[in-house]
């Protein structure tokens, strides 16, 4: 008898999108420090959850999912102004990256963003950092403008990219 154990590959379908809460930010953060993003940290997260125009979702492991695993695979932070829908910032944790976990939170969060009346949705991403851009231009997204040595640490260009959501109603 083999003595191989069979590991089921994580999948897609063992996370569902839900709204982040405070519980949520501790893994939040560490999912931010462990792929490589500009640092917001627990406090600055946490005021951006009490704001009320803010949309702050994350992919939650489903508890019926097939290791009865729990915790988040990676989250999204959007704010509304006016009528743009800002993304602030997405992260998906290295092991579950390209299984369409940042796929599913970038349309939830359009989703979300046009319910409340936006009708484009915004973000920079640094020039380098062609992963993101693909991820974006899949769901739409494109270059509307770039900022010289907008980033630090490394120093590095922003590239500005947008979509249309919704049709304006204003006049
Ligand atoms: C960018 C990021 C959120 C994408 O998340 P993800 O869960 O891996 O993305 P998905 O599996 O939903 O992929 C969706 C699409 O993005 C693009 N993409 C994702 N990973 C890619 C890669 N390694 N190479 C090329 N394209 C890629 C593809 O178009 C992909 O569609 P496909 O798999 O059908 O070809 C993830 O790579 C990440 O967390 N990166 C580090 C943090 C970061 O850079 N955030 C963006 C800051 S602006």
């Amino acid at each position: 008898m083999s003595c191989v154990k069979h590991v089921k590959a994580v999948a897609r379908s063992d996370y569902a999108i839900s709204r982040m809460t405070d519980h949520d930010l501790i893994e939040v953060v560490e999912i931010e420090e462990s792929c490589g993003l500009s640092l917001w940290g627990w406090d600055s997260y946490h005021a951006e959850l009490l704001r009320p125009e803010s949309i702050m979702l994350v992919a939650r492991r489903a508890v019926d999912s097939h290791d009865g695993q729990r915790g988040l695979g990676g989250f999204i932070a959007a704010r509304l102004v006016a009528e743009d829908l800002h993304i602030n910032n997405i992260g998906v944790r290295t092991e579950f990256q390209r299984i369409g976990l940042g796929g599913s939170l970038l349309t939830a969060v359009l989703s979300t963003g046009v319910v409340q009346d936006a009708t484009a949705a915004i973000l920079e991403v640094r020039a380098g950092n062609v992963v993101a851009q693909a991820l974006y231009e899949r769901h739409g997204f494109a270059t509307i403008s770039r900022r010289r040595n907008y980033y630090r640490q490394p120093t590095e260009d922003a590239i500005i990219m947008k979509v249309l959501i919704k049709e304006s109603t204003a006049p």
